[in-house]
């Protein structure tokens, strides 16, 4: 395995939105979502408001990444994506190379002209799948070739697109999630999500699991799946960057998951959304979660200038930061950097565990990063909790 030089997002500032209305509610969705009833207004100006309390709690720095998740934020007025991005470049600045990212539905397509005149440059698609009965089954409200009209769409609003898949539902076999996921590979997006279907406690896919039925392969199949578009990606030219993320070029990476992965920090905005920032080696890293209802959020920020809920953000522990940043990092194909692990958190991993899981043939090392094998990916949580101090 070879470690390919780039530069490390471990020292950059993101902004995170999370707009948290759907048109519909996806039964195995357990994200912080609600019914989308109208343009809300007021949960804007409350954004907008957050966003320059931040700013003095950040500090001055510029942002590598600004991305709109959900949710569907493609369900924003265009000209309220507008105005965010106006106002995180007057606050913040926007980098040069700044990731301006969203995340859409295939269904909101006729907005995707106005959302890059807007100033977006990345689109997300949540395409999920081609297949008419895979998609109805899932409870998408789009049809296989919505999901193919959109992608077009897309390409030719937004200078970057990635496609968003699930596989692993019941019934699935490896000829049949092949031939989604070649459509995807071949669809001219530069990127591909894949992620295999988890069933979420608390969803409608999570309720209907518990009482009997069977929704999601098994773990054995499930593994064929993965080895399946591992080679697939790979034969396409879409190589993983991270367990369930491939890119075409390193250009075409997402730099707001990378920022996350890599141990940057980022701000996080809107009803419920999650947020890093600092180091334990500077007093603490600390964890922040905003207000999870829109109707809190907002009553916070208008009395208190800030969204966040207070019982749910804390000071890490150095070793709380240090678990979370090598479980991470080591998701990434590139690995974990010590050094900056050890600037960041004062802390190291077990370095007889470390050798001992490199002799076994788990984790490789590329002068100060460590990466997992082909082999530790499958068992990447239980390698990675071998190497805590
Ligand atoms: C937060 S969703 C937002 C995207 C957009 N609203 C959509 O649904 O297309 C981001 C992605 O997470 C993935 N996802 C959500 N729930 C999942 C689950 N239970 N199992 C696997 N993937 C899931 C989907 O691929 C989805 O596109
Ligand atoms: S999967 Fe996307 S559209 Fe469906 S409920 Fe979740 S965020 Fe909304």
């Amino acid at each position: 395995m070879t470690v390919a030089p780039r530069t490390s997002l471990g020292e950059a500032l993101g902004l995170y939105l999370h707009w948290p209305y759907c048109s519909r509610i996806c039964p195995y969705c357990d994200f912080n979502v609600y019914r989308a009833r109208g343009d809300d207004d007021a949960l804007l100006a409350a954004i907008l408001s957050d966003m320059t309390d931040w700013r003095e709690k950040s500090g001055a720095r510029s942002l590598a990444s600004l991305h709109f998740g959900g949710g569907t934020p493609s369900l924003m007025r265009p000209d309220w994506i507008g105005r965010v991005i106006e106002t995180a470049d007057r606050l913040w600045g926007l980098a040069e190379d700044a990731e301006i990212g969203l995340e859409a539905n295939p269904g909101d397509q006729a907005r995707f002209a106005g959302i890059a005149a807007a100033g977006v440059q990345r689109l997300s698609l949540g395409v999920q799948s081609f297949d008419d009965a895979v998609l109805a089954t899932l409870g998408r409200d789009h049809d296989g070739d919505q999901s193919l009209a959109a992608i077009d769409t897309a390409l030719a609003a937004f200078p970057r697109v990635s496609v968003d898949m699930i596989y692993a539902q019941s019934g699935q076999d490896v000829a049949a999630w092949s031939a989604e996921l070649k459509r995807a590979l071949a669809s001219g997006a530069g990127h591909v999500s894949a992620y295999q279907l988890t069933i979420e406690p608390g969803t409608a896919f999570g309720k209907r699991t518990e009482r009997g039925e069977t929704l999601a392969v098994d773990g054995d199949s499930a593994a064929d799946l993965y080895e399946a578009t591992q080679d697939l990606c790979d034969a396409a030219g879409f190589p993983a960057y991270e367990v369930s993320n491939h890119a075409r070029t390193p250009a075409d990476r997402s730099v707001h998951n990378r920022i996350y992965w890599e141990g940057g920090d980022w701000i996080g905005v809107g009803p419920g959304a999650h947020g890093r920032l600092g180091r334990a080696t500077a007093g603490g890293r600390v964890a922040t979660t905003a207000c999870r209802r829109p109707g809190a959020y907002i009553d916070a920020v208008s009395a208190t200038g800030s969204g966040l809920s207070a019982e749910d953000t804390e000071t890490l522990s150095p070793l709380d930061d240090m678990i979370e940043r090598a479980f991470l990092g080591l998701r990434v194909i590139d690995g974990l950097d010590l050094r900056h692990l050890e600037s960041a958190t004062g802390l190291q991993p077990d370095k007889a565990a470390v050798e001992r899981m490199i002799d076994d043939g788990f984790l490789v090392r590329a002068g100060t990063r460590i990466a997992l094998t082909s082999a530790g990916r499958l068992l990447a949580d239980r390698v990675t909790r071998e190497i805590l101090p």
